[in-house]
């Protein structure tokens, strides 16, 4: 047969014509089959183009799983199959969860929110690529852009945090890291906008629950970080487990075709999440497998993952009349043009030969070292950091995470080997030239023992990976059991306790805020976690990380997020410093404010802002205008510090958010330095979903922020004004 769809010459559109031209339905079905780890599969299967895809996995586990990798060794054998034994040829793509590092893992998604570095986050995901395609894996399941408030929900920490506007940045910089300008590149792999849409509303915080939210929430909270995925070219999107107000996602077409495609512009394919298509049985819109399939297909999804109902089903369906085949031909022209555009079909094969050279190197550890020193946040510090190697002051390093080595890697982390992890414990010599100055101790009571001849005593605390990720809810975010009570049992030595938190999600680290003389939140780091925080305890550089999700005091607050609505009755007129001062609180057994609001974060300086000025108080619909800062490094530190920018809408047809995030600058000052620091905000920026459910500005009056965090930095205002209204 002349593949004439292999001509280079063509543009991918003619070859998708041509190719699809020679296939059969039952070819066509199989490359909208995606199955798991293929090379356990008949070789007579793959022949005979039943499948188009394979992942490598298994499933909810796959995040805390070490899979043996053994699939590495097998992807060229089952694509040769594909490739020079089919009838056509069509090469096969091989999907795996590269979450936040191939082997060089990095820190969780969350926490690289919490570095605020858009750069440093697309590099990240650039190396996690790099790594991924020199084993011969083509495409990523993520970035995952689920807004979250809810810490229960253990894949809080996938994604980048609860405020739309970050995440809308971060997921612009991962797609470009994973896919680069062309993703022909040899060092680039498809992404995956995951998990469409909303599966972090869940409710009670419960994995795979009901979602119960409004089309304005949808709209302006759960979707903004997924368009701006779409703007930056990811290539594929995953549909969601959950269902919104009734409908299973896998089944939405108003989410896969009406916005994604029809309003957005996507171009490239959707595949379902694991075995999501079967699902919608159990959801209860389905009877059977063959409406699950009719369902899915009709709504606009591309690719089934795993369970095998396009495959059972889709090609008899079609053939009694009960799909229209145009949705097949729709499917699988998606599915080919992410194929064509990653160079599938000029390059099957992978060369494993580069990947020793690439898997793990110093540079990639470099920078995952950086990025996690970037993503720590400093909760508290009343002058115990930074600790003084070299002096005379005597340390105990003690707790549970003291000589973790995997879990510093977090969830969904494959791939990983921990061997390569320096734990805590191994790091400290290299800080310490004199082991005289600290002891260690594992255990809880030898630690009491060691604390009374100590001056300070740092904690290395926390949660396992395998407490957080997919399945992994809590009820609670108090620490693991026995962790308080330790605390409280080394606190009655009265010495400075340090705690260090290496945990997933955030933690209700009340009594630590209370009693502590410092908290770092070092989330899971990566493989250089460990070096990274005592690169930051010990004062080689500055924390400087800040909140992406809102801590809460207790539970019991959740959900609890900076970007809520006013209401009726605000509790802002409920100072939280006065106990019991009246007034509109709403819990009577604990403050309503966040432990930590979103935005935080501490430095070894302090900085201080003045100078607020606008060069415009009134923009039209089409204007903008300049806001600029002057902010100082008022310590004796260098250090780096998060500008933020927030504006209320004062009064809008629907009820606004208190503060929504516009901008933000991260800049770095030496000690005694000051810089002016300016943002344009465009009335455009001020868009969302009105009465009508028409997304623009409103005209009217905008209360402005640039500060340090969510509920601080100075104020202003400006007026939207309708330029027309006023002829
Ligand atoms: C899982 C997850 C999804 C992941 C997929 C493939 O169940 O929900 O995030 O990418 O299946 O492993």
């Amino acid at each position: 047969m002349d593949k004439t769809w292999m001509n280079t010459e063509l543009d991918i559109e003619k070859r998708i014509d041509l190719l699809m031209a020679e296939m059969t339905l039952s070819e066509k079905v199989g490359q909208m089959t995606q199955v798991v780890s293929i090379h356990k599969k008949p070789e007579s299967e793959i022949r005979a183009g039943r499948f188009g895809s394979s992942l490598f996995g298994s499933g909810a586990w796959t995040g805390n799983i070490d899979d043996d990798g053994s699939y590495v060794h097998s992807m060229n054998e089952v694509q040769r199959i594909a490739v020079e034994e089919s009838r056509l040829g069509i090469p096969l793509i091989f999907g795996r969860d590269v979450i936040h590092g191939f082997k060089t893992i990095a820190p969780l998604p969350l926490a690289q929110a919490a570095s605020w570095d858009v750069k440093k986050v697309e590099t990240a995901a650039a190396d996690a690529a790099r790594e991924a395609a020199a084993v011969g894996i083509h495409w990523t399941f993520t970035p995952m852009l689920d807004i979250a408030r809810d810490p229960r929900w253990g894949r809080i920490v996938e994604g980048f945090g609860e405020d739309p506007y970050l995440c809308g940045e971060l997921a612009r910089a991962a797609v470009h890291g994973y896919q680069g300008d062309d993703l022909v590149n040899p060092e680039k792999i498809a992404a995956c906008a995951k998990h469409f849409c909303a599966y972090g509303g869940s409710e009670g915080g419960r994995d795979y629950n009901t979602v119960d939210i409004g089309p304005r929430s949808l709209r302006d909270t759960y979707l903004p970080p997924f368009r701006a995925a779409v703007e930056a070219g990811v290539a594929t999107v995953m549909s969601s487990f959950n269902e919104i107000d009734g409908i299973p996602s896998t089944a939405n077409r108003e989410l896969l075709t009406e916005i994604l495609r029809d309003e957005w512009g996507f171009d490239g394919f959707v595949v379902s999440d694991w075995n999501a298509v079967q699902e919608l049985i159990r959801h209860g819109i389905a009877e059977d497998e063959r409406q699950a399939v009719r369902l899915a297909v009709e709504a606009g999804l591309d690719m089934c993952m795993v369970c095998g109902c396009y495959d059972r089903h889709l090609a008899e369906l079609v053939e009694d009349g009960s799909v229209d085949i145009a949705y097949v031909d729709s499917a699988v022209r998606n599915i080919l043009r992410v194929k064509f555009r990653i160079g599938l079909f000029e390059r099957p094969y992978a060369d494993q030969s580069l990947s020793a050279k690439i898997l793990l190197c110093s540079e990639h550890v470099a920078r995952s070292r950086e990025l996690a020193r970037e993503s720590m946040v400093l909760l508290k510090n009343d002058g115990a950091l930074p600790l003084a190697p070299g002096s005379d002051r005597k340390y105990l390093f003690c707790g549970p995470m003291l000589y973790a080595r995997r879990e510093m890697c977090g969830t969904w982390a494959p791939d990983v080997e921990d061997i390569y992890v320096t734990t805590f414990a191994e790091a400290l010599p290299e800080f310490f030239e004199d082991k005289n100055q600290y002891r260690m101790a594992s255990l809880n009571d030898e630690a009491l023992m060691q604390a009374r001849y100590c001056d300070a005593a740092v904690v290395c605390l926390g949660e396992s990976n395998t407490r957080s990720g997919e399945a992994m809810s809590t009820v609670s975010l108090e620490l693991p059991p026995g962790q308080q009570q330790f605390l409280e049992a080394l606190n009655r030595w009265k010495i400075p306790i340090i705690a260090v938190v290496f945990a997933g999600r955030p933690l209700d680290v009340s009594w630590l805020e209370e009693h502590a003389a410092a908290i770092l939140y070092a989330w899971h780091p990566g493989v250089e976690g460990p070096r990274a925080a005592l690169d930051l305890l010990c004062g080689k550089q500055s924390p400087c990380g800040r909140l992406p999700v809102t801590f809460p005091r207790h539970t019991g607050q959740i959900p609890i997020y900076y970007n809520h609505k006013n209401t009726g009755r605000p509790v802002e007129n409920h100072p939280d410093g006065e106990k019991g001062a009246p007034g509109l609180q709403r819990y009577n057994d604990e403050f309503d404010s966040p432990l930590f609001p979103f935005g935080f974060g501490l430095t070894y300086t302090s900085f201080e802002y003045s100078d607020l000025s606008l060069d415009h108080t009134e923009i039209p619909l089409d204007g903008s205008l300049t806001a600029g800062v002057t902010v100082a490094n008022s310590g004796n530190i260098e250090a780096k510090e998060v500008v933020q920018l927030y504006v209320r809408d004062l009064a809008g047809s629907v009820t606004r958010p208190i503060r929504e995030l516009k901008g933000f600058k991260k800049i770095e000052l030496k000690p005694g330095e000051s810089r002016r620091v300016t943002f344009d905000l465009k009335a455009s920026d001020l868009v969302f979903t009105t009465l009508d459910m028409t997304r623009r500005t409103e005209p009217g009056a905008f209360k402005l922020w640039i500060g340090p965090d969510s509920q601080s930095g100075l104020e202003t205002q400006f007026t939207v004004v309708d330029a027309g209204s006023s002829q």
